[in-house]
């Protein structure tokens, strides 16, 4: 037997029904707001993500999947998007042939080479956005509130947004140096991690998850000290916004995100409720990313969350229930007979927008009810021998059990007209039939 990759895992049933349902609502939000969908490659070139995710970030350092091609080139399997994005952009010039900002949405898998535990795999999906061309506070609050409405109105209202800003150049350079000042003596004892992360990016140590560094981290200097008065300005109009449209934010001063592009206003998504799992998304603000890859001067912001996470999330509530397939109509031809009718009822039914299915099999009457049930079919369409010989096919209702007999020529009609009332059943609380 050849088992699957370790951290990888196959979506199957009723969670790629989740996935599509995460997906779907996803895709419409970001619709509302005007953003336009990018696929870029799941490979790219590997300077690419040393370039942009950056040295003193443990994605380009241990996680990514490198490998040489048969041409020997150094190509990544890509560990977010945001870097394909900018590339994207460079390398088809959108920003000559775009209104600024540009707004794109994304959704697809992403690869790590993590340690798989809750919420964590080796290949993993991102549903984000980008907003490139950025020039008001308004994008930053875009970025925020697009990421916390594709997330809240699934279920999840519990979020909390975590904010943060890394200030402009002037007051990142005087922080990182109070930083570095402050870590001299204790670097250390620290972990190598923190040791590296020193010499390229001293904001990285916030980052730590070593219960002792984190000690260390509490009493180190906080950036708000030394953010200009032009970044104190930018963050108090952020937040002032977020309250505006009601969106609840905690300030987190050691919020300084894992990749290196960031500048000015970073920011999370969490759920106390499934701590474990860590952020169900993040991002943040990027002045210097687009030049970075060999674009021009625009700045940018976005986020991205980890569907795996936000599905784990939805499954962790007590009244969830997931979204099922279901199916407006299942034929079932008992004998040989009736199969021509069943296949092109079926196919008419279909071409009309519902959906249907029959046997492809010779089963028994009972057998045929229970795929039907297990299939969420609204009705069965019967057709036997019975049937063909009186010219009469049963549709039978499966929640009210209530059966209708429809001539041949005008069974598709009647059964379009019986699937409309069930509808309109439904919408008005779903039970007249039954009293
Ligand atoms: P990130 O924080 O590295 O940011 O990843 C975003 C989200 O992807 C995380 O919050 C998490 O939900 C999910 N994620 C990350 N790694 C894994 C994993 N190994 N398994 C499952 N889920 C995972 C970025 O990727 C940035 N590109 C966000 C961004 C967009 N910033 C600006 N624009």
């Amino acid at each position: 037997m050849i088992n699957p990759v370790k951290g990888t895992h196959d979506i199957i049933g009723s969670d790629a029904a989740l996935y599509n349902f995460i997906e779907a609502y996803f895709r419409t939000y970001v619709g509302l707001c005007g953003f336009e969908d990018i696929k870029t490659p799941i490979i790219e070139h590997t300077p690419l993500f040393i370039r942009s995710v950056g040295e003193s970030s443990d994605i380009v350092n241990k996680e990514m999947y490198t490998f040489l091609d048969k041409g020997g080139r150094s190509i990544t399997l890509r560990p977010e998007l945001t870097a394909g994005v900018m590339r994207s952009i460079v390398s088809n010039k959108l920003f000559a042939t775009n209104d600024l900002p540009m707004k794109f949405c994304y959704f697809g898998p992403c690869f790590r080479y993590e340690r798989p535990q809750t919420g964590r795999f080796r290949q993993f999906h991102q549903l984000g956005i980008e907003i490139v061309g950025a020039k008001s506070y308004l994008d930053d609050v875009e970025a925020i509130s697009t990421g916390y409405y594709s997330l809240v109105p699934l279920g999840i209202e519990d979020i909390k947004v975590k904010i943060n800003s890394l200030g402009d150049e002037e007051s990142r350079q005087a922080y990182k140096k109070a930083l570095k000042e402050y870590f001299q003596d204790k670097i250390e004892n620290m972990c190598e991690d923190c040791k590296r992360r020193f010499e390229v990016n001293p904001l990285r140590i916030l980052d730590c998850k070593v219960p002792s560094d984190i000690e260390i981290v509490k009493n180190a200097p906080k950036m708000s000290d030394y953010l200009t008065d032009e970044a104190k300005h930018h963050l108090e109009l952020v937040l002032n916004q977020l309250d505006n449209i009601g969106i609840p934010y905690e300030i987190d001063e050691n919020l300084v995100r894992g990749l290196d592009y960031y500048t000015g206003i970073v920011f999370e998504f969490h759920y106390d409720g499934l701590s474990e799992i860590g952020a169900i998304g993040g991002g943040g603000h990027y002045k210097n990313l687009l030049k970075e890859v060999g674009g021009p001067d625009l700045e940018g912001v976005g986020f991205s969350c980890g569907v795996e996470r936000i599905e784990a999330v939805l499954k962790s509530h007590p009244d969830f229930t997931p979204p099922y397939r279901s199916l407006d109509f299942y034929v079932m031809a008992i004998g040989d007979n009736g199969v021509n009718i069943a296949y092109k009822s079926m196919m008419e039914l279909r071409l009309n927008g519902y959906s249907c299915e029959m046997n492809t099999e010779n089963k028994s009457f009972k057998a045929l009810f229970k795929i039907a049930l297990r299939k969420n079919a609204k009705f069965a369409i019967i057709i036997g021998d019975d049937e063909i010989q009186s010219g009469e096919i049963t549709i039978k209702n499966l929640k009210t059990q209530t059966q209708t007999l429809a001539k041949i020529d005008s069974l598709v009609d009647v059964a379009k007209s019986l699937h409309f009332d069930y509808l309109q059943d439904e919408k008005n609380g779903g039970s007249s039939e039954n009293e």
